[in-house]
């Protein structure tokens, strides 16, 4: 287990952090991401879709549940803002998701605890102030 902390002081190096770490997470089952709203969250997802070569741009999948972006390797991005509880992710197809190969990236990660297989990284977001936030990255 190792657990790093970032600091970034707007939008784009949220992202660039995002897209930096995609070698580190490449071959992770699932990354869960926590931390309230407007945190960066779909930022750094954003970020991390480019760094894992998908050409669909990121966005937030609150309304859909779920976008894919397809690339080297897959990423589908997941909120589970509107999400009940764990069993609607399973109505959705959670394992399935999981067995794809895909990274599931799962934004509000609070909302479905005990979800996430064995080798799950975790990203904490924080806010410090208006523009700054405290990222913490869990690798297991
Ligand atoms: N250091 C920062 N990193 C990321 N976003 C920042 C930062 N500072 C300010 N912001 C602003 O915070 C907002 C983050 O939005 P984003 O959609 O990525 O958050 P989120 O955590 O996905 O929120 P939600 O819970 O609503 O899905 C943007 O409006 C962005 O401009
Ligand atoms: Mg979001």
């Amino acid at each position: 287990m190792e657990e790093r902390v970032y600091i970034t002081h707007n939008v784009q190096e949220t992202e660039a952090l995002g897209e930096r770490l995609a070698s580190e997470l490449w071959d992770v089952p699932a990354l869960a991401l926590y931390g309230g709203l407007g945190m960066g969250k779909t930022a750094f997802t954003r970020g991390l879709a480019r760094g894992f070569g998908c050409t669909i741009q990121a966005s937030s999948p609150t309304y859909t549940i779920v976008n894919e972006y397809p690339g080297k390797r897959k990423i589908c991005h997941f909120d589970m803002y509107r999400l009940g509880d764990a069993d609607a992710l399973y109505d959705i197809g959670w394992e399935d998701y999981l067995e794809s190969g895909a990274l599931c990236v799962t934004e509000w990660s609070e909302n479905v605890p005990g979800v996430f297989p064995e080798g799950t990284a975790e990203v904490r977001f924080s806010r410090i102030d208006d523009e700054t936030r405290e990222i913490k990255v869990r690798l297991c």
